[in-house]
């Protein structure tokens, strides 16, 4: 196996999580980071995120001497490779951007970090360097990245991600599968090569496709779950039940099992950013995606659904007030196993209940101080949505508790301690996350989605 030369521009989910698996797979890489800050934590193995394995795969990486960090990208292209066994020319061979691309004006993903870092680089690639774009980025973006660049001695690759937060060196190491597209096949297959020893099936293709690929694989899991969260409702309205449903249809490896579990709506830095990336695509190309949009749309109702829910189950009327109602919220965080409030549904949920009039207050595991631990401190709010530090504050005087994360542990709570400080024994569980039973026996009306006795 060939041993590259990589630098990794952006230490965010994706290009820390890079960096740390091809220096696993055993690739000399130079990670590079605006944030000073954030460098020097990263060099003493301090990583800023939640990610189940990434802070001791980085330190490993470290003292193995594959792995090291530099401040600003400049610095990332033409570092030293201080392993490297010297074939004269230290730069690096591969250069993945690992930017940020945030839903600007009208949906359109702003590329500007990109291009910054285009820019500040162009002059400084060694001949025959490739320039790998692993950020989620509009069709075309390689080619004008190329553009930018303007370079005929460097290729531009499309090579995008498909981890999930929460999972995400597993799911670099144990990918489904590899996308890489470029218009010229030795880059596409220099590329490819670093992910060999994976021995996940690799599709070459053009940029153009690769960058398309990434929105599509999000968009259908977005569709995935708007279509399962209507069905939840439709099931309410017949008297079936969802988690039946879901279950049957998943037997036929066509749909499959996973994804099918209804909850708040789907949220995160990556689902709702790329589904409406991708209608702008559409729209530029004269493209109505209608069956994105209802996607979307169906989506943005559920969390007014979920509100009406609550307030049906603390009122008993479906236009009751919820005014100066006082509601627990458990999960803030967009999913389990993240401490990531980016465009979650539950804030979104919340928003809507204060609009609404009732008095909030919010537990997540994710969001709670530790005691001595710098890096973790006291959060005291989030977005208006004053936090507790313990379940049982959040239950204290309650009308109701609403599930809106499925953290397991809310399933081993002192179920019978939360009823007995609430005002109301009302818990609505957004995520099918708790077991009816165990409700009813605490003396808990529980209500879920599509449930028969929702
Ligand atoms: C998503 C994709 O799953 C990854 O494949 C992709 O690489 C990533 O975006 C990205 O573009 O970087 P992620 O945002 O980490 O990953 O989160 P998911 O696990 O996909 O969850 C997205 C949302 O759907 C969450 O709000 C989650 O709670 C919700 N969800 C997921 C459900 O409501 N039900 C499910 O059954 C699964």
């Amino acid at each position: 196996m060939f041993t590259r030369r990589v630098a990794v521009v952006g230490t965010g989910y994706v290009g820390l999580t890079t960096g740390a698996c091809l220096a696993s797979l055993g690739h000399q890489v130079v990670c590079a980071d605006i944030d000073t800050a954030k460098v020097e934590r990263l060099r003493r193995g301090v990583v800023d995120i939640v990610e189940p394995g990434l802070s001791d795969l980085v330190t490993e990486q470290v003292s193995a001497g594959r792995l090291s960090f530099v401040v600003g990208a400049t610095a990332g292209v033409s570092e030293a490779f201080p392993g490297s066994s010297g074939s004269g020319d230290l730069d690096a061979e591969i250069v993945f951007l690992c930017l940020p691309t945030p839903m600007g004006v009208g949906g359109v993903a702003d590329l500007r970090a990109v291009e910054a870092v285009v820019e500040e680089t162009r002059e400084l690639l060694a001949a025959g360097t490739v320039v790998v774009n692993k950020s989620t980025v509009p069709v075309g973006t390689a080619g004008r990245t190329a553009e930018l660049l303007d370079r005929a001695d460097v290729a531009v690759v499309s090579n995008p991600e498909f981890l999930r937060e929460g999972s995400a060196v597993h799911d670099f190491l144990n990918p489904d599968r590899i996308v890489v597209g470029c218009d010229t096949a030795e880059a596409a297959e220099r590329v490819a090569a670093l992910y060999a020893r994976l021995g996940a099936p690799t599709v070459l293709t053009d940029a153009a496709s690769a960058e398309l690929m990434k929105y599509a694989a999000n968009c259908f899991l977005a569709m995935k779950l708007s279509y399962v969260n209507a069905m939840a409702e439709l099931c309410e309205r017949v008297g079936a039940d969802i988690g039946d449903v879901t279950e049957g249809i998943g037997y036929d490896r066509r749909i499959g099992q996973a994804f099918l579990s209804p909850g708040p709506g789907w949220g995160g830095s990556c689902l709702p950013k790329d589904t409406h990336a991708l209608l702008q695509v559409a729209d530029a190309a004269d493209f109505e995606f209608r069956l994105l949009r209802a996607t979307i749309d169906t989506n943005t109702r559920q969390r007014q659904r979920i509100v009406d829910k609550v307030r049906h189950a603390v009122t008993g009327r479906r236009t009751g007030s919820l005014t100066r109602v006082r509601l627990g919220l458990l999960g803030l965080t967009f999913k389990a196993g993240t401490d990531d409030l980016r465009d979650s549904p539950a804030l979104a949920i919340a928003a809507l209940l204060r609009q609404a009039g009732a008095d909030l207050v919010g537990y997540d595991p994710a969001l709670v101080a530790e005691p001595g631990n710098p890096d973790r401190p006291l959060v005291d709010e989030v977005e208006g949505v004053p936090l507790v530090n313990d379940p049982t504050e959040a239950a204290q005087g309650a009308e109701a508790l609403v599930v809106l994360t499925e953290w397991p542990v809310f399933r081993t709570l002192d179920w019978v301690a939360m009823a007995g400080a609430m005002k109301q024994p009302i818990v609505v569980d957004t995520r099918n996350l708790l077991d009816p039973a165990t409700l009813r026996r605490a003396g808990l009306t529980g209500y879920g989605l599509g449930r028969r006795e929702a």
